[in-house]
């Protein structure tokens, strides 16, 4: 069976039962293909809370985002293709760590980006996203009257929300990172940029500091794909420093520009665990308990409450 013969049946599937299909832009392109809604973090929960009204939610995303969704649909069955798929960052921080620096710095709000656990996002004053993180912490210290927060577990995201909020960010811990984005070095950047002097440099916020500082943009998956999307014409060469889908999906949609990815392998292994297969199994078996993604309830009331504060904020 080719691709296209998969992805008709998926479709079919899908139009006959009450789901809706969500994918991340670091998904396979033959699953963003197929999907109801494709987009950031953010996008990604804000879709899962307005807009998905079908009894069951396909999630084409790593574990946290399928969680997340799951915390605000608890009357949902939010199904994930492959359980294994999961983000190694939010492995960096534990509710017990938190726990820990909130009695080495009491009065200070925790801001907990959304690739945490469930049990880590309830230790929490409020969430974020790479798309807010700034906002977010800029607002939460005004509420709680500091000029420092406690921001975990990317140590990257939490120095680019100090950065350009001017509020201190206390790192939780000090090493967490993205494997994929922090890889990216200075000598990959004057290498890349030598070949394709023309082009825009757009780098994700999990990217380290000195490659963000050479960048042209900054900014989360979604926020990269509207500025290649709404650059004027004659800017039609851009340099991706972020997973290799994004690049793939920018590539698709706007065929008179040229993507260059900033080095070879950006490619997140967790999110390429689903496959169209899996997503036809699911369809075809949208009962089976061991895909659903639940969370404990007493977890999820304390997690939803920092969810939904960030999802009014922004
Ligand atoms: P975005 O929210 O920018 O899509 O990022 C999610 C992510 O996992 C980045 O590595
Ligand atoms: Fe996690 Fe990095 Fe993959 Fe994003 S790209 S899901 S942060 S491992």
């Amino acid at each position: 069976m080719t691709v296209k013969q998969l992805q008709e049946e998926i479709l079919n599937l899908k139009n006959q039962n009450d789901v809706i299909i969500l994918a991340h832009y670091y998904q396979p392109i033959e699953i963003q293909e197929i999907a109801d809604y494709v987009g950031d973090s953010l996008g990604l929960s804000r879709t899962a809370k307005e807009k998905a009204s079908t009894e069951y939610i396909i999630f084409a995303g790593v574990d946290f985002m399928a969680e997340t969704a799951s915390i605000i649909n608890q009357d949902k069955h939010v199904l994930i293709p492959n359980y294994e798929s999961c983000c190694p960052m939010a492995a960096f921080l534990t509710p017990e760590m938190v726990r820990e620096f909130k009695r080495e710095y009491p009065g200070l709000p925790v801001v907990v980006y959304v690739n945490s656990t469930a049990a880590v996002k309830a230790e929490s004053d409020i969430c974020c996203t790479s798309a807010n993180a700034v906002k977010i912490v800029e607002n939460i210290s005004q509420e709680f009257n500091v000029e420092a927060v406690l921001f975990g577990p990317d140590a990257n995201l939490a120095d680019y929300a100090e950065q350009f909020s001017n509020i201190e960010t206390i790192k939780m811990p000090d090493k967490g990172h993205c494997y994929v984005h922090s890889q990216i070095t200075v000598d990959d950047i004057k290498t890349v940029r030598e070949k394709y002097p023309k082009a825009k440099l757009l780098v994700h916020p999990e990217c380290i500091r000195i490659v963000r500082e050479l960048a042209d943009y900054v900014g989360s998956t979604a926020r990269m794909y509207n500025y290649a999307k709404e650059s004027s014409p004659e800017v039609n060469e851009f340099i991706i420093g972020t997973e290799i889908g994004l690049l793939e999906r920018m590539a698709q949609d706007f065929p008179d520009k040229n993507f260059y990815l900033a080095k070879n392998k950006l490619v997140c292994y967790n999110m390429k665990k689903h496959n169209l297969e899996l997503i036809r199994y699911l369809l075809e078996n949208l009962n089976d308990k061991a895909f659903e993604v639940k969370v404990p309830s007493e977890i999820a009331k304390r997690a939803i409450k920092p969810i939904e504060k960030m999802l009014n904020f922004s």
